[in-house]
């Protein structure tokens, strides 16, 4: 075969490749929380396999649960001139000046997860998550049903200013305040951790000796549950069964909580939702059509019923 032919077959080739390719070869910078709790690093990991399958070059930034590195971390992928970036927000409150600079370097940036507190919708181009306050409501519906409208309750609360602990706490006091009889006693940030969850729970015990007139604990996530859970057990109580356990996130390990009987429910939060996320990225660089300001991922309860999945 000739130089030339041999050429054109090759290029040949390589364009029939390249129009086979699912999607855009796009690079995305992507600033996540942190790794606390089971739900963050299966939501992490989940980016990065989605990623690999959609041939999109992931740049991960773990901010430790700090928001001033997310803001060095975007500031660093507009630098790198990145094709858009994904940032899930550890608190909603400071995001302005970074969001106007990506702007400014014509960088989309799209929310997953976490919101912002913005008064500029058009800093960002969509959020892709779950309904926080939607969790709130349905951990508060189902402790009305499950306490015939009548609880004392003490709250773990996720990290003060995020998204998720607003929201939780608005959609969850939303539903309770319908009951006369249900109200919250005791409330903490637990900062969404196992560590954190147990700290809080112990003290609560100590504050009311021994969790007297108390009937439920509302979690922002299962992590915290699980933390109170282990504090409750080390004081010689029963959750799950003398006390009603409601959190958010159905982990794995609150799956089997649920089977041992120690947790009685949880709203599921989905971790693996690059599959979401990227399609929504992608087709938005594609095309540049507006788009809704929240893509919805869809939120439902289980319990010890729920078929194991
Ligand atoms: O933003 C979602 C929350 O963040 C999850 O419920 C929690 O587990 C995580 O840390």
């Amino acid at each position: 075969m000739n130089f030339m032919k041999w050429l054109s077959g090759a290029a040949l080739g390589a364009t029939l490749m390249l129009a086979a390719s699912p999607s855009l070869a796009v690079t995305i910078g992507f600033s996540q929380v942190g790794d606390e709790g089971d739900w963050r690093p299966a939501f992490s990991k989940d980016m990065q396999e989605e990623a690999k399958k959609e041939s999109i070059d992931l740049k991960f930034a773990d901010a430790q649960g700090k928001e001033e590195e997310q803001l060095k971390a975007v500031r660093s992928f507009i630098a790198q001139k990145v094709d858009a970036i994904v940032i899930a927000p550890v608190v909603v409150t400071g995001w302005g000046q970074v969001l106007e600079e990506a702007k400014k370097a014509g960088i989309p940036v799209f929310l997953a997860d976490r919101d912002v507190d913005v008064s500029d919708k058009g800093l960002f181009v969509t959020r892709i998550s779950a309904d926080f306050n939607l969790e709130g409501r349905l951990a508060g519906a189902w402790l009305a049903a499950a306490s015939k409208g009548n609880c004392n309750i003490v709250e773990l609360q996720g990290t003060v200013g995020s998204a998720p602990a607003i929201e939780r706490k608005k959609g969850f006091e939303a539903v309770i305040s319908l009951f006369p009889d249900m109200k919250i006693v005791k409330t903490q940030s637990g900062d969404f951790t196992t560590e954190g969850g147990k700290k809080v729970m112990e003290a609560f015990i100590k504050a009311t000796d021994n969790l007297k007139g108390v009937c439920g604990v509302f979690a922002h996530n299962d992590n915290m549950q699980l933390g109170a859970i282990q504090a409750m057990k080390e004081a010689g109580l029963k959750p799950g069964k003398d006390f009603l356990m409601v959190s958010v996130d159905y982990v794995p390990a609150m799956k089997e909580a649920l089977a041992a009987g120690d947790a009685n429910a949880s709203v599921e939060l989905k971790s693996a939702i690059g599959k979401y996320i990227y399609p929504v990225m992608t087709g938005w660089l594609k095309d540049k059509k507006d788009l809704p300001k929240w893509v919805k991922i869809p939120s439902d309860l289980h319990t010890a019923a729920t078929p194991a999945n």
